[in-house]
C-alpha cells in the first residue's frame, strides 16, 4: 500500500492530488490559470510561475483536508513534475514538494510529465496491461511511444514542428476563438462541415512515424486570408479538426502495423477530444484505453500514479534530479 501526494506545475495548471496505489484518487484539485492567460492568447511563463506560487499552499491544505489527512498523516511519499515544462513553473512545484518531503521526512520522487500522462490511463476503471503502444497528444507533445514494460520506453515518432495541441491553440487564435483552442475548436466544429475545406494531411506517406502540424496551421491561415473575412468559422474549425485527427489516425495505424501492438493508450490534453477518442476506439481493431476526461489535461493525480509505479519498481529518479525544461522521457 502506498499513498502519494503529488504536485504538477509544469505549465498553466496548478495540480495537487493524493492517490492510493497509483489507481485510486483520494483527493484531486486543479487550479487552472486559463482566465489569467486568456487575454494574451497563450501562456505567459512569468505570470504562470507567480500564479503557482500564489495558490500552491492553499491547494495543498485543501487536498489534505479533502483526504482526511490534514497534517499529512498516512502520506508515504511526495512527488512533483520535474520536467519538461516552463522552468519557473517547475521550480515552484519541485521546491514546495521537496520542502514538504524534508519536513515530513518522506521520500521525494521526481516525476517526468509525459510519464505522468502515460500513467493517467491507470486512473480509469479499465486499465491496460503492458506492453502497449501510446499516443501522447498535448500542447507540447505529439508522440508515438512503445511501452514494453513500466518505465521502458522507445519513442517511435514525434512532431517535427508544432505539437497537435499547439496547432489547435494557434488555429483557434486565427479563428478568434478563446484560449485554450482545443475545447473551443471542438465546440465550434459541432456546427460545421468537416469536408468544407480539404486541409493537408502532412507526411501521410513519408516521414516514418513523425508528425508535422505547422503546414496545417498555415493552410488554415491562407484559407482565411483568401476568404477575406467571409469564411464560415464552424466549417474551417470542423475541417481543421478532421485533418488534425486524421493524421493521428494515419500514423497510429502505421505504428500498430509496424510494432504488432495489441493495445493502444491515448493520453494528454488532446485525448479529451471527442472525435479523436471515437475514431481511435472505432477504427483500429485493437483495444484502446483512455484516461477519464478529468485526467487528460494536466493534473497531479497522473503524476502520483507514475511516481507510485516508480517506487514499486525500485526505479525512482535520483532525489536530487534538477528540474529540466526540455527533459527527455528516455
Ligand atoms: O496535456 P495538457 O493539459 O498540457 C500539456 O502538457 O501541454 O494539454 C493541453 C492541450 C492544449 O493545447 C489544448 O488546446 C488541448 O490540450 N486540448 C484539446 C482538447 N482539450 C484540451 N485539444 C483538442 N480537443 C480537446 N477537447
Ligand atoms: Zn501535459
Amino acid at each position: 500500500m502506498s499513498v502519494v501526494l503529488a504536485f504538477e506545475t509544469s505549465c498553466d495548471e496548478t495540480g495537487v492530488a493524493i492517490v492510493r496505489d497509483g489507481r485510486e484518487v483520494i483527493a484531486n484539485v486543479v487550479a487552472s490559470q486559463i482566465d489569467v492567460h486568456r487575454e494574451f492568447g497563450g501562456v505567459v511563463p512569468e505570470i504562470a510561475s507567480r500564479q503557482h506560487t500564489r495558490v500552491i499552499s492553499q491547494l495543498t491544505d485543501k487536498v489534505l483536508r479533502d483526504a482526511g489527512m490534514p497534517a499529512g498523516e498516512g502520506i508515504d511519499a511526495i512527488a512533483a513534475t520535474i520536467g519538461p515544462g516552463l522552468m519557473g513553473s517547475l521550480l515552484v512545484g519541485v521546491s514546495f514538494a521537496r520542502a514538504l518531503a524534508y519536513a515530513w521526512n518522506k521520500p521525494f520522487i521526481p516525476t517526468h510529465h509525459i510519464e505522468g500522462h502515460l500513467f493517467s490511463v491507470f486512473l480509469a476503471e479499465e486499465a491496460p496491461e503492458f506492453p502497449f503502444l501510446a499516443l501522447v497528444v498535448s500542447g507540447g507533445h505529439t508522440q508515438l511511444i512503445q511501452c514494453s514494460a513500466p518505465h521502458e520506453y522507445e519513442i517511435l515518432g514525434t512532431t517535427r514542428d508544432d505539437a497537435v495541441g499547439e496547432s489547435f491553440d494557434k488555429v483557434a487564435r486565427l479563428l478568434d476563438l478563446p484560449y485554450p483552442g482545443g475545447p473551443s475548436i471542438q465546440k465550434a466544429s459541432a456546427n460545421g462541415n468537416p469536408e468544407a475545406y480539404d486541409f493537408p494531411r502532412a507526411m501521410r506517406e513519408k516521414g516514418g512515424l513523425d508528425f508535422s502540424y505547422s503546414g496545417l496551421k498555415t493552410a488554415v491561415l491562407y484559407t482565411l486570408q483568401e476568404a477575406k473575412g467571409k469564411a464560415n468559422i464552424a466549417d474551417v474549425a470542423a475541417s481543421f479538426q478532421a485533418a488534425a485527427v486524421d493524421v493521428l489516425l494515419i500514423k497510429t495505424r502505421q505504428a500498430i502495423a509496424q510494432t504488432g501492438a495489441q493495445r493502444l493508450i491515448v493520453a494528454g490534453g488532446v485525448a479529451a477530444n471527442k472525435l479523436l477518442r471515437e475514431r481511435l476506439q472505432g477504427e483500429l481493431g485493437i483495444p484502446v484505453f483512455v484516461p477519464p476526461f478529468a485526467y487528460c489535461i494536466d493534473n497531479a493525480a497522473m503524476i502520483a500514479a507514475a511516481a507510485d509505479s516508480r517506487i514499486r519498481c525500485g526505479a525512482a529518479l535520483p532525489v536530487d534530479t534538477p528540474p529540466q525544461a526540455g527533459m527527455s522521457l528516455v
